[in-house]
């Protein structure tokens, strides 16, 4: 392999690239949270993000250039986590952004020097992508920076033109690739990603588009750009993979002692489950860290999802132990001196996984042996789809999610029928609005919506007990007192007595639990209203 005059850790690459910006006039802005101002997406998905108002014309920028590492969130690409070299949920984002002050000649000419002399990358392994129809890019790149035209490749809209969403602020763009094997010649086709990575996206944000598609110019011109900090470590470090670099091996380590399974001597499948549960590990404990709280909806549900995913790659390879708090652990140490707040939320997210991964195991087990009879009666049958029905049946009476039934299906080489399940769900969404399923959270008084004059004060059990049996004594949805609530809503509730203690004094409120035989209950927070624990 080449030896490059530089292998950098993944945390000098990130404070290199920002100390290079600072020092050309950018304000170093840290990076927002993942759960975005920007209500059209869901996550924070780059870091333009924090920027969009500015590229709008809504805000006026403070400074005309900013840099920052801005951790992300995508999703979209889920299927291929772990199994490619490149895709993650969670990832760096390092990018430098210009409002309305440089344009394309000063980004491309910063681009390439970050690239070959900050990061001494040789210019030989390099090729770049253009839109197209961008003429002035190509030449800027041919006769500015000197880059032989081989090695620049024209692009259409699906790769080089880049939109934020939907709607919003867009431009052509034009990208940096690394050549892991230019032995192989000039033949080059980017999308082959064993030979090629994308590392700097560099987006020249000229354009709105509206609802119609219709594009229009922004009152300024503005960059806009995202490097892969987990791609650039993998070239520097020199190593096959995003996953193998310093900032994500120790938690495929750690993962690897719990399952007492050697990665590197691994083979491919369970290397993919470490992979999986690392890659998943990162996301969850920087969206507990951002206040993202699992639940059956929004973003809350994709937490729920990737801790379950988790969990279930932790079984196939072996860990029949709780194990996601110890992992936390590491992603903190592993993130903390770039994102000091992961420390000061350590015990929300450990609390939060601790929660989620004991409940979803007594459900997972559930389902799984449910599920293993269904596809051993298929295959006797010589059938390969697992119905609708049955797909809907896990998810709905069992709790046990409809992505693990396609998982588990293609690991046996089945298929689920997703169209049935959706019509399963349909149908029960009307029967659902038709007769309000509720659950049995019957208030024990008769109450009207204002008082809670017939219930007495709660009896509080925590300095010697933390479990006890209780009984609810007023339910409140949404502050408003109620004889029941529906699945999933988030309700107060006033008991008779209680081990968890109220917030006050600075101390905050306990977490924890409530159930009975059909009935679970999660407690995010509890405070004392006058005599009542609410
Ligand atoms: N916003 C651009 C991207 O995410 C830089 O690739």
């Amino acid at each position: 392999m080449t030896d490059y005059p530089q292998k950098l850790s993944g945390d000098e690459i990130r404070r290199k690239f920002l100390e290079f910006y600072r020092k050309r006039g950018h304000q170093i802005v840290t990076s927002a949270s993942l759960i975005p101002e920007d209500p059209t997406v869901l996550l924070t998905i780059a870091g333009m993000l924090t920027f969009k108002p500015i590229f709008l014309g809504q805000r006026i920028p403070e400074f005309p250039r900013a840099a920052s590492s801005q951790k992300c969130i995508r999703t979209n690409d889920i299927e291929n986590v772990g199994r490619t070299k490149r895709h993650h949920t969670f990832f760096e984002m390092l990018g430098n952004f210009s409002f309305g002050d440089y344009f394309k000649e000063q980004a491309i000419s910063w681009g390439w020097e970050v690239s070959t002399e900050l990061f001494g990358l040789p210019k030989e392994r390099l090729i770049v992508s253009v839109f197209d129809l961008d003429e002035e890019t190509y030449a800027i790149w041919r006769d500015k920076i000197g880059v032989p035209e081989k090695r620049i490749k024209r692009m259409g809209t699906n790769d080089n033109f880049w939109n934020s969403g939907v709607t919003g602020p867009c431009g052509p763009c034009s990208e940096i690739y690394y050549d892991f094997h230019p032995e192989l010649g000039d033949d080059i086709d980017l999308e082959d990603d064993s030979r090629f990575i994308e590392f700097y996206n560099l987006v020249f944000m000229e354009s709105n588009r509206d609802a119609n598609g219709n594009l229009t110019p922004l009152a300024s011109k503005n960059i806009d750009t995202g490097m892969g900090l987990e791609r650039m470590a993998q070239i520097l470090q020199q190593v096959p993979n995003n996953y193998e670099t310093d900032l994500i091996l120790p938690i495929i380590k750690k993962v690897g002692d719990i399952a007492r399974a050697d990665y590197s001597k691994s083979d491919e499948k369970t290397k993919i489950s470490l992979k999986i549960i690392s890659d998943h590990m990162r996301a969850i404990v920087h969206m507990i860290a951002d206040h993202i709280y699992a639940s059956n909806a929004g973003r809350g549900y994709v937490l729920r999802r990737l801790i379950r995913r988790v969990v279930r790659h932790g079984r196939l390879i072996g860990i029949d132990e709780e194990f996601t708090t110890k992992l936390a652990e590491n992603v903190i140490i592993l993130g903390e001196s770039a994102y000091p707040h992961l420390r000061e939320r350590e015990s929300a997210i450990k609390t939060e996984l601790q929660q989620e991964e004991s409940c979803f195991l007594k459900t997972l087990a559930r389902g799984e042996k449910i599920l293993a009879g269904v596809i051993n009666k298929l295959k006797h049958q010589g059938k390969t789809i697992i119905s609708g029905d049955e797909t809907f049946k896990l998810y709905d009476t069992y709790g046990f999610p409809k992505e693990l039934t396609q998982e588990i299906a293609e690991e046996e080489g089945l298929t689920i029928d997703s169209d049935g399940f959706t019509i399963e769900m349909q149908k029960q969404i009307k029967r659902a609005q038709s007769s309000h399923k509720t659950i049995d959270l019957t208030v024990k008084h008769p109450l009207d919506n204002k008082s809670s004059d017939h219930i007495h004060s709660t009896e509080f059990l925590g300095y010697t007990q933390t479990v006890a049996s209780v009984r609810v004594e007023l339910l409140l949805v949404e502050g408003i007192a109620k004889e029941e609530a529906e699945a999933g809503m988030e309700v107060q509730v006033v008991l008779n007595k209680t081990p968890f203690y109220a917030e006050s004094g600075g101390q905050i409120g306990d977490k924890g639990s409530l159930f009975s035989n059909d009935l679970f209950i999660k407690i995010r927070d509890v405070k004392k209203e006058s005599d009542f624990y609410v």
